[in-house]
Order: structure tokens, then C-alpha cells, then sequence
């Protein structure tokens, strides 16, 4: 491992600039914040999370030509927080100012065929799919093994842009059901564990990975993250290799979110989130680094953090729009108790299934603290 060159290092008060205000955002900016650093987001809701705490807030279009000018002008080093970030638009400031993760590896990763050609290609197993694209490979797809879910191939997230299909007869109403987009088929898989980690890495081949964090989604949607996962001695470590050799293959710089299925005994990976990830905010109160300031530390080519884990155990579980339906929650059922973070996003519109906020419990068990998150969230709706 190579130690980082202090002549390379993007230091503060630099300017660090950031596509997208959603939540993910809002902690890369106060993270970096925190370090001295200047902050400029580029976010069309004038109410985005990212924009309140932001030092510049332009409000306009991902693609606004002169917004992206003036990041360009303004900013040592542009970031994003999210996949669907036009990499066109950001190709078109490319030789101007450095964007980390590049533009061809978020390309890759706001495209699920693009990023399982890409898996493929290096060898890396995925779930059995089919592209499914033309009129064609709905014959194609007969001898495909039901049942499957359907998924278009860009702008999915939270389990949207999905269809189950039992079997070959509603494959058809499925794709006219998603707008006969590009689409990837998968094989339903019965899975064993949902795992995931977030992994570092600089300009110059620097990596660190966060612990192997264990999932729960609830219709597709992330429910719970419990840390360390209960997985067989060895595996944390193999894990670890295999998101390192992604982000080699990548050429990535940033962080990545690498989540993995398990299958039998084999570990799939589904897909690749080229920014932090819901799955690593327990780093925020149970990590020395959490994964938004190792983001800020990957982009400026600063050393990467410590990315041990400070408790036995740690779990988090999301805040939805859901939990708000009678109206504000009563948080002072979860704050009476010390082991527990309450984090909210300063969204002011709660709606069903959007995500508002996050509570993590820090204990001597992931187990225990997994089941207490899960009853403290559930006390603040009486
Ligand atoms: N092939 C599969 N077999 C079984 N379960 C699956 C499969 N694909 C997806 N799922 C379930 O649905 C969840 C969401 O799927 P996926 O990660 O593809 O969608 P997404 O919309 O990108 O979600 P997110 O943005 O929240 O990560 C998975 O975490 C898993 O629980
Ligand atoms: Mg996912």
C-alpha cells in the first residue's frame, strides 16, 4: 500500500462540489464541512437536504449548462451522491475539473445491463439474467428459469422499476407494464443473507473497506442493517478482496456500495452503488471514520480513514415517510435510551415509503441491537 503524496491532496478551504441533495449529500457536505472544506451542491429541489447545509446551493437541472460551468470554475474536485447523475453532462466538464468516481464508472453503474456485462467480464458472478430489450427475447426467454423478476435496466431504486413474473405467460404484460424499456430479467433467487459493504478507494489505488454489514428489505425496500453479519470465519475477509478487485476494475475513486446476495454457498453480487450507502450509515456512530468523510478523504486523495468498528454490535434501521401518518413521531420513546442515534434528513414532505431519517443502536450484540432498534421505532408510533 502506498502511502498518500501530500502533493496531490485537494486541502481545505478548497471548494468540493456535489451532484444531487438528497441525503447522502447532506452528510458528504457536513462532512466535509467539518474538515474546513467549502461546499457547493447542484440540486433542483430548492428543498433538498444537501442544499440547506450547503455553502453554494444551485438550484437547477443535473444537466444545466451553466451550473455545471460554474462547478467546473469554482470547484477542485466534483463528486455525486447518486447514480442517475447525467454522465453525459459530466463528460462535457470532464478535462475542466477531476470528477471522482469518473464518468465512465457511473456509467457502468446507472445501467444494471451495462453493469452486469461489466461483472461478467471480470469474472465476478451475478444472478442468472437476460437482457430483455427487443420483442425478441421475449421468445427468447422460454427456457429462462421462472419465476423471475423483471428490472428496467436505469433509474431503479428502493424496489422500483420491478415486476415479479411467475413464469414465461406474463412476461410480455411485465415489459409493457415497465414501457417496453431495457430491461433486465433475473432469476428469483431464494436467498440465504443479504450482505453488503462500502469500500474506499483513491486516485491512487489507496482502499479501505467498512465492515460486512447483514440486510433486511421489506418489499424491496432497505429495512435493517445489523453489523458485524453472521457469516462464516473468513468470509468478512473474502468479501473485503472482492469489492477491492471491483473498484480496481472500475478505476474507481470514491466510495463504493457493493451489495451481495447469498445463494447456496455462493455469494452474487447485485449491484454496484458508486456513492455511500444506506447499508453503511451504522459508520456514522460506530465507525472513527464514517463513510461520508472517507468519501471526502477518497476525492482528495487524503489518507483513508480507520474503518474498524468501535462497538460488539450496531443496527440500523430506516425512518420511512410511513411512520409519519398520525402525524410527527414521538421521539422521546427512542431518546430516553443512551445506546441510541436518532438521525432525520430535513425532509419536509413525509410521504409513504420515502426515507426520512434513520435511528442506529450501538450494543453488545448485533442481535440485541437489531431487535431494540426495531422496538424503539416502534414505540414512537405509540
Ligand atoms: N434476483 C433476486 N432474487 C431475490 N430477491 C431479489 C432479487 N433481486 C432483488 N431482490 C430483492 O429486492 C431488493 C431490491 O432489489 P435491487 O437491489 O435490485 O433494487 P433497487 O431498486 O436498486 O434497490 P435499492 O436501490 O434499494 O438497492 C434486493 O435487495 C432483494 O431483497
Ligand atoms: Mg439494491
Amino acid at each position: 500500500m502506498t502511502t498518500p503524496d501530500p502533493a496531490q491532496m485537494i486541502t481545505p478551504p478548497a471548494m468540493l462540489g456535489i451532484l444531487g441533495g438528497g441525503q447522502l449529500g447532506r452528510y458528504f457536505v457536513m462532512a466535509a464541512r467539518t474538515m474546513g472544506y467549502r461546499t457547493t451542491v447542484l440540486e433542483p429541489d430548492p428543498d433538498a437536504p444537501a442544499g440547506k447545509v450547503a455553502d453554494v446551493h444551485l438550484v437547477a437541472p443535473y444537466d444545466d449548462h451553466a451550473a455545471l460551468a460554474e462547478m467546473a470554475a469554482t470547484c477542485a474536485v466534483i463528486t455525486t451522491e447518486f447514480e442517475n447523475a447525467p454522465a453525459g453532462a459530466l463528460r462535457s466538464i470532464e478535462g475542466l475539473v477531476p470528477i471522482r468516481p469518473s464518468p465512465d464508472a457511473l456509467a457502468t453503474c446507472q445501467d444494471r445491463l451495462a453493469e452486469k456485462a461489466f461483472l461478467d467480464d471480470i469474472g465476478v458472478n451475478v444472478a442468472p439474467y437476460m437482457p430483455i430489450t427487443t420483442a425478441d427475447h421475449l421468445q427468447a426467454a422460454a427456457d429462462f428459469a421462472f419465476p423471475a423478476i423483471l428490472k428496467t435496466a436505469r433509474l431503479g431504486y428502493d424496489g422500483k422499476g420491478q415486476v415479479l413474473v411467475a413464469s414465461i405467460a406474463g412476461l410480455a404484460m411485465a415489459w409493457d407494464e415497465l414501457g417496453r424499456v431495457p430491461c433486465v430479467l433475473e432469476q428469483r433467487l431464494f436467498l440465504n443473507r443479504e450482505l453488503s459493504m462500502v469500500v474506499g478507494r483513491t486516485v491512487d489505488g489507496r482502499t479501505a473497506c467498512f465492515p460486512l454489514a447483514q440486510n433486511q428489505h421489506v418489499r424491496g425496500v432497505l429495512d435493517t442493517t445489523s453489523v458485524p453479519a453472521t457469516v462464516p470465519k473468513g468470509a468478512e475477509a473474502d468479501a473485503a478482496e472482492l469489492c477491492i478487485y471491483i473498484a480496481e476494475q472500475l478505476n474507481f475513486v470514491g466510495v463504493l456500495g457493493v451489495e451481495m446476495f447469498v445463494h447456496q454457498h455462493d455469494v452474487l453480487v447485485n449491484e454496484l452503488a458508486p456513492r455511500p450507502h444506506n447499508t453503511g450509515h451504522f459508520t456514522l456512530d460506530a465507525c472513527p471514520t464514517s463513510q461520508f468523510e472517507q468519501q471526502v478523504r477518497a476525492i482528495c486523495g487524503l489518507a483513508l480513514g480507520s474503518t474498524n468498528l468501535l462497538m460488539p454490535g450496531v443496527a440500523m434501521v430506516n425512518l420511512m415517510g410511513d411512520l409519519w401518518a398520525n402525524g410527527e413521531p414521538q421521539w422521546q420513546f427512542a431518546l430516553t435510551e443512551p445506546s441510541a442515534h436518532l438521525h432525520l434528513y430535513g425532509k419536509t414532505e413525509a410521504r409513504p415509503g420515502r426515507k426520512m431519517g434513520h435511528l442506529t443502536v450501538t450494543t453488545g450484540t448485533a442481535m440485541g441491537a437489531t431487535s431494540l432498534a426495531r422496538r424503539l421505532r416502534k414505540r414512537v408510533t405509540g
